[in-house]
């Protein structure tokens, strides 16, 4: 299969992956200089909490589409960057979740238990914040080792639930500026991502 697609070659090198690390960690070096070089506008905060919410997303999308890229190129080197993506997909959540605990909340606990019952999206985006947890901790050899192939399968398929959770949360968070456009753009990406897994399991899985 690699001699079908001469570029996966060079997909393979070391210098491929640190290329791609570059590519994950750009959107937040560039976040770090806004916020040193007041490139942010009016309302930096916001545009952090802003930004790293949407990066978390656009990650997401990208963790999604990798299976369905490698069949549709012939390109099984692709897998190689489905772990690193998707951990730069909860590190941008990270981000996110701290911007929201600092510049909304300024850490107060209490008053991140009262918003969380207030309001929707806060609630939703946590759940979605915690299902990552499980699968960002396994994201390793030793787990895979340690829970069996199978058993990680099973739960790495949670990562199912996040487009769901997350575009609830966008959509929710949306609701009160009546501004859906992007959240349409994002539920038609991950729907399309989604719906292609079904297809394809269907027509790979074996016919009785
Ligand atoms: C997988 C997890 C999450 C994803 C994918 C996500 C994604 C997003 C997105 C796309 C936005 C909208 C950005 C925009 O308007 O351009 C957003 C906004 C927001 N999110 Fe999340 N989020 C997640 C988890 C969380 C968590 C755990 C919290 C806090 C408990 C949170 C709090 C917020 C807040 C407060 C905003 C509004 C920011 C503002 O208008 O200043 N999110 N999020």
């Amino acid at each position: 299969m690699l001699s079908k697609v001469p570029w996966q070659h060079t997909l393979l090198s070391p210098r491929a992956h640190w290329a791609w690390y570059g590519v994950l960690a750009w959107p937040l070096m560039w976040m770090v200089w806004a916020t040193f070089n007041d490139a942010l506008g009016a309302n930096p905060a916001e545009a952090l909490s802003r930004s790293t919410g949407d990066w978390t997303l656009r990650w997401l999308c990208l963790v999604l589409a990798i299976t369905p890229l490698r069949h549709i190129a012939g390109a099984p080197v692709l897998l190689r960057f489905r772990r690193s993506t998707g951990v730069a997909c909860f590190l941008y959540a990270c981000v996110h979740m701290l911007c929201y605990a600092w510049f909304d909340q300024s850490f107060d606990i209490q008053a991140m238990a009262k918003d969380l019952v207030k309001r929707p999206f806060i609630w939703v985006g946590m759940l979605a914040f915690v299902a990552m947890w499980p699968l960002a901790v396994t994201s390793n050899n030793a787990s895979v080792r340690w829970l069996g192939g199978k058993r990680w399968q099973q739960l790495h398929r949670m990562v199912y639930l996040l487009p769901v959770l997350a575009v609830l949360h966008f959509y929710w968070m949306r609701a009160g500026k009546n501004n859906f456009a992007e959240v349409w753009v994002y539920t038609l990406v991950l729907s399309v991502l989604l719906v292609w897994r079904v297809w394809w399991k269907a027509k790979t899985s074996p016919r009785i």
